[in-house]
């Protein structure tokens, strides 16, 4: 698989206003809309607040504030956009309770990898020690982006950008390339394979090649000591993905859920903790290497 040299570095100099995303890439903003929506909420009314989401969402926020409600497309495509911000609010609340419980039981640790990372922010807000590494990998465009938009705020652990396409390059390769090129990563800080790491891969399942999925788990499995956490949503059928997005992103849509869950399940991971979220036919899912 490893085509290319992946690229790895904690900076950026290029200046994108998020003009360079569109496809998979674009719906990272979307995402930062919905956690800017449910940030937006009074302090006893929210359930989580990404300080960070509303200026990464910005090009995105823009366009709803400026589109227009003439039609009945338009409002049918506001209602389907409401129930996917849901969607995506109470996958970050999911997501947010399942890392601190298994942090809270696994306090040895101390290594995080966020596959598909798009405009997550939790090495800011999420208050992770600062000797926790946390590597983020998504494209290059995607990292330029939010590099820019986050250039003056502080990770609260050590963060480590990784700049790939994870069809091309395999994450031995991307993570062992983190390590050698050791950019921004304090003495102490690489990832060891030989220590529990937690995995997680937030609206991105979906976008692997079904043939692709067994590949690419097989890969995570292999760098991953026993007591590893994955934690992962999809939807479990594409009909219910169609109803819901608009044509252009149904053929984003690669692989269902239930590839992840064999796959996993054929390696030894056992399925810990599940939320079936029947409102748009995806779930929630925590998985353990035993
Ligand atoms: C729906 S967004 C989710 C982003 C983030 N996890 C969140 O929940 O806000 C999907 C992300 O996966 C990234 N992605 C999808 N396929 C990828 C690939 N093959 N290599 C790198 N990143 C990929 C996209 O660029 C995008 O940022």
């Amino acid at each position: 698989m490893a085509s290319h040299s992946p690229i790895i570095d904690t900076q950026s100099s290029s200046n994108d206003d998020g003009g360079s995303l569109t496809g998979i890439p674009l719906t990272s903003l979307f995402t930062a809309a919905a956690r800017a929506l449910e940030s937006s909420l009074p302090e006893d009314k929210r359930r989580f607040n990404d300080p960070y989401a509303s200026k990464l969402a910005q090009p995105i926020m823009k366009k709803m504030t400026e589109a227009s409600m003439n039609t009945e497309e338009d409002k049918d495509n506001l209602a389907k956009a409401m129930l996917m911000y849901k969607y995506v609010q109470d996958r970050t609340v999911y997501f947010d309770g399942a890392i601190q419980e298994y942090l809270v039981q696994h306090p040895e640790c101390k290594q995080i990898v966020v596959l598909g990372s798009g405009m997550d922010t939790r090495a800011y807000r999420m208050g992770l020690s600062a000797d926790m590494i946390l590597f983020e990998i998504d494209y290059a465009h995607v990292h330029n982006y939010k590099t820019v938009i986050l250039k003056d705020d502080e990770p609260s652990c050590q963060r480590i950008v990784v700049k790939a396409d994870m069809t091309k390059d395999d994450l031995r390769v991307l993570l062992t390339a983190a390590n050698n090129d050791n950019l921004g990563t304090r003495p102490g800080f690489m990832f060891d394979s030989t220590q529990a790491t937690l995995w997680l891969a937030e609206g991105l399942m979906n976008y692997i090649p079904e043939a692709a999925v067994g590949p690419f788990v097989s890969c995570m499995n292999g760098l991953s000591a026993k007591e590893s956490g994955f934690i992962f949503d999809g939807w479990k059928s594409r009909d219910r993905f169609s109803a819901l997005v608009s044509a252009n992103y149904v053929s984003y849509m690669a692989s269902v859920a239930g590839d992840t869950l064999d796959a996993m399940n054929n390696l030894g991971w056992q399925k810990y903790h599940t939320i079936d979220y029947a409102a748009t036919g995806a779930e929630f899912n925590t998985m353990l290497k035993q």
